[in-house]
């Protein structure tokens, strides 16, 4: 017997999460077990972090082969997984430059802090920073304060100044806001916590157009959109728009902390010796884990098993929302895949995931409205179609009271 359970969270934790009844032991690929030995089909994967499942061998085996090396040295020395990591990443994508630290937020923090300086350096009050409604970039106070859901920024005010918040996909709308005192203008290229909501590829060359046209830095928060997730290995490359600044995180680790800003070498300057820094940015244990799952999600057949489970995937949801009334179609980009419900559930995406996790499936929400999906990019065919059974007998589970109260 365990000397610890949900309840002991209650009694020793902040109250800032309500996590789930259940608490999970030990993983494998796309399975979880919890205390009692239930097994999960995990659909959620921790939050689109572990990219590659759980307890991936190679990922054991750098992070195994690290542990007996090198834990730290802090950023006074530089360390060889950072170097190598840095330069992997540096030849997958447009970017020249790396900065390392521990989650998403950080890396978001780091490429504000980076745009204002630069702004700064550029012009006299060129610091705004436009985003759009519904984006999430992290929970430090400028992360919140530049996402666009005010009620996590509420109440921690004196918030930083100078963001504006616009509607997604109007392209009109930030033509009218842009100018010459916009340093940066960020998005997500499929926002995430804010409903599973991709961006259209002409909102995508628009925003692009526009930030060529005010000499303002284009920065993609690919925090949940990358690292395979979206079917490319950074959706940006899907959408064949090139920003100047690209954050990263969860995925990268594959469920070891790890955050980057990536950049060009030409902006990277703005962040000359002793402007910003982490002291376990770059950590050797983290680098080695992110390396080895770099070197995984790249592999063709991943990014293209991404693409096919997702169509897998939303056409079972599709199924299941016209089965029982309960979602409208789907959305998103390879595994990044969104369902809202439909009217009569409104408000009620939460209940659907309880339910899920009833019949052994685990889900996420994306805001009260929208189920959302982000299984491990390596998921079998098997897996995908499992857990789409548990959904459908949850989705049956919730409609069969009123069926019953209709008969
Ligand atoms: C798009 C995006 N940006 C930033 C973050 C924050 O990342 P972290 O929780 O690692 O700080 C998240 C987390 O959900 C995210 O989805």
């Amino acid at each position: 017997m365990s000397t610890v359970s949900r309840q002991t969270f209650d009694e020793v934790m902040v109250p800032n999460y309500q996590p789930a009844a259940i608490i999970p032991v030990r993983g494998e690929g796309s399975r979880l077990w919890d205390q009692q030995g239930r097994d999960y089909v995990d659909f959620a994967g921790g939050i689109a972090v572990t990219v590659l499942g759980h307890a991936h061998p190679k990922l054991i085996a750098a992070l195994t082969a690290q542990a007996g090396k090198l834990w730290h040295v802090s950023n006074v020395m530089t360390n060889e997984p950072a170097l190598r990591l840095a330069q992997k990443l540096t030849a997958a994508t447009f970017a020249e430059r790396v900065f390392f630290c521990n989650s998403g937020a950080e890396a978001n923090e780091a490429a504000f802090k980076l745009a204002r300086r630069w702004g700064n350096l550029q012009a006299e009050g060129k610091n705004e920073i436009i985003s759009f409604h519904n984006a999430f970039h992290g929970r430090t106070l400028f992360t919140v304060t530049v996402g666009g859901t005010p009620k996590y920024s509420q109440g921690f005010e004196p918030l930083p100044g100078n963001v504006t918040h616009l509607p997604f996909n109007d392209l009109a709308a930030l033509e009218r806001a842009i100018s010459a005192k916009t340093c940066a203008v960020v998005m997500e290229p499929v926002q995430g916590e804010g409903g599973v909501m991709p961006a259209t590829p002409e909102f995508a060359r628009g925003v692009r157009e526009l930030c060529n046209r005010h000499n303002a830095l284009l920065i993609y928060d690919e925090v949940q959109s990358g690292n395979g997730r979206s079917g490319d290995l950074y959706a940006y490359m899907g959408y064949g728009v090139t920003p100047d600044i690209l954050t990263t995180a969860k995925g990268l680790g594959g469920g070891f902390p790890i955050g980057a800003m990536l950049t060009t070498a030409k902006y990277a300057e703005t962040l000359a010796f002793g402007t910003h820094g982490s002291t376990y940015g770059g950590n050797p244990l983290a680098c080695a884990v992110a390396e080895a799952a770099l070197d995984e999600v790249s592999r063709p057949e991943l990014l293209a098993n991404a693409k096919a489970r997702g169509t897998q995937l939303r056409d079972g949801l599709d199924a299941i929302g016209r089965r029982y009334g309960i979602f409208a179609p789907s959305r998103g980009r390879g595994l990044l895949v969104g369902a809202p419900v439909s009217d009569a559930w409104k408000g009620k995406a939460k209940d659907i995931v309880n339910a899920a996790l009833k019949q052994g499936l685990w889900c996420l929400v994306a805001g009260p409205d929208v189920l959302r999906f982000a299984p491990a990019i390596n998921i079998t065919e098997a897996d995908i179609a499992e857990g789409l059974k548990r959904l459908d007998a949850a989705c049956a589970a919730l409609t069969a009271p009123s069926k019953a109260a209709n008969a």
